[in-house]
Parts: structure tokens; C-alpha cells; sequence
């Protein structure tokens, strides 16, 4: 985990000006389909929030968490949005917590089994679980969030560059 955390404090600079509308973009794909629509949001894998300040608008509680001091720093101002340094393999947060687990480009860094497990801990029955993720790992991860955490796949599209998934817990 050492080399992306370190390279991402680097990139925290450069992040939004390099990646900020192709992320809006996937950002736009994921309010189309209407399920964020919320009281509690956690975004993991946040980066420099860019995303979560813009999910804040639709829920009453929402939480950035990122793995990177660097990353959570950049973001600047925070505004209702509560950011978190931990780790989405281990998450510091009880069990059904949230309305809604969210991730963008982010799971591919992550121990894909741990924070699927972790996702599903954290999101109450009947929550969802909305992913973006890079098109060669979709497939595995869906798999992984299907077969062995029981989510029930709602959505499969386009977000941008990405693959969307969007899951319900259904038990
Ligand atoms: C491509 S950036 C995406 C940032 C943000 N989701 C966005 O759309 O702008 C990936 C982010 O995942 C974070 N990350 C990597 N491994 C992580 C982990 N194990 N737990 C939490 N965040 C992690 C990185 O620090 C980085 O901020």
C-alpha cells in the first residue's frame, strides 16, 4: 500500500487540474442514476475530496475518507464534509452505519476482499454500494461483491472512463 499513498502526497498538487473534469464526468453518470439520494454518504478513497464536497449536496451526513494526508489536505476547504485519514481495508467506522458506500477510481488500490467486506459491514440493509472502478478489474470486483458479500447487483454502465457498479444489500 506504501507506493500509491507516497505518490499520491506527491501528486496531491496536480491531482484536480489533471483528473477534475475526467471525474466530475464519472461523478455526472452516477447522479443519472438517482440512488444517492441519501441521509449518510461515505466516500472512500476520497483523494482531495473533489467528489465528496459535490455528494454533500444531496445527503445530510457525509464522510471523505483517504488513506493519504497529502490528498485530504489539498482539498481546501471542507464544508459539511467530515474527512477521515484510515485505511478502506480496515474502516473506522460500526456496522450499518451508512445509507451509502461510495468509491471512484479508487477500489484498484485497495485488498479488493477486504474492502468489499468492509463496504458491506459499514452500509445498512438495503443501502447501496456504488463503485467506479477501472474496466480490467470490474469484472473481479463484481464478482467478489456479488459472490462472496451476498450485494445484489442493481446497475452495470459507463461512468467516463469507468465501469460503474451499483450494488443493494440485501441482507
Ligand atoms: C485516483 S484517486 C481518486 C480520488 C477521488 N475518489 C476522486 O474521484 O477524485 C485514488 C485515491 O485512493 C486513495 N487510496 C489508495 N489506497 C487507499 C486505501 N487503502 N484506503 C483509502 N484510500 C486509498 C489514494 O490516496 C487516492 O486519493
Amino acid at each position: 500500500m506504501a507506493e500509491p499513498v507516497d505518490s499520491y502526497n506527491v501528486d496531491a498538487r496536480s491531482y484536480e487540474t489533471l483528473y477534475r473534469e475526467e471525474q466530475l464526468d464519472k461523478l455526472k453518470a452516477v447522479l443519472k442514476i438517482g440512488r444517492l439520494l441519501c441521509e449518510r454518504i461515505l466516500d472512500v478513497g476520497c483523494g482531495t475530496g473533489l467528489l465528496t464536497k459535490r455528494l454533500a449536496k444531496r445527503a445530510d451526513f457525509v464522510v471523505g475518507l483517504d488513506v493519504s494526508i497529502g490528498m485530504i489536505r489539498h482539498g481546501g476547504r471542507k464544508g459539511k464534509v467530515n474527512f477521515v485519514l484510515g485505511d478502506a481495508n480496515c474502516l473506522p467506522f460500526r456496522d450499518e452505519g451508512f445509507d451509502c458506500y461510495a468509491s471512484f477510481t479508487a477500489f484498484h488500490h485497495f485488498n479488493g476482499t477486504k474492502a468489499a467486506k468492509e463496504a458491506t459491514r459499514v452500509v445498512r440493509k438495503r443501502g447501496h454500494v456504488i463503485i467506479t472502478l477501472f474496466r480490467m478489474v470490474a469484472q473481479a470486483q463484481q464478482e467478489v461483491l456479488e459472490r462472496e458479500e451476498g450485494l445484489k447487483l442493481l446497475t452495470k454502465g459507463d461512468a467516463g472512463k469507468d465501469i460503474l457498479l451499483v450494488f443493494m444489500r440485501a441482507r
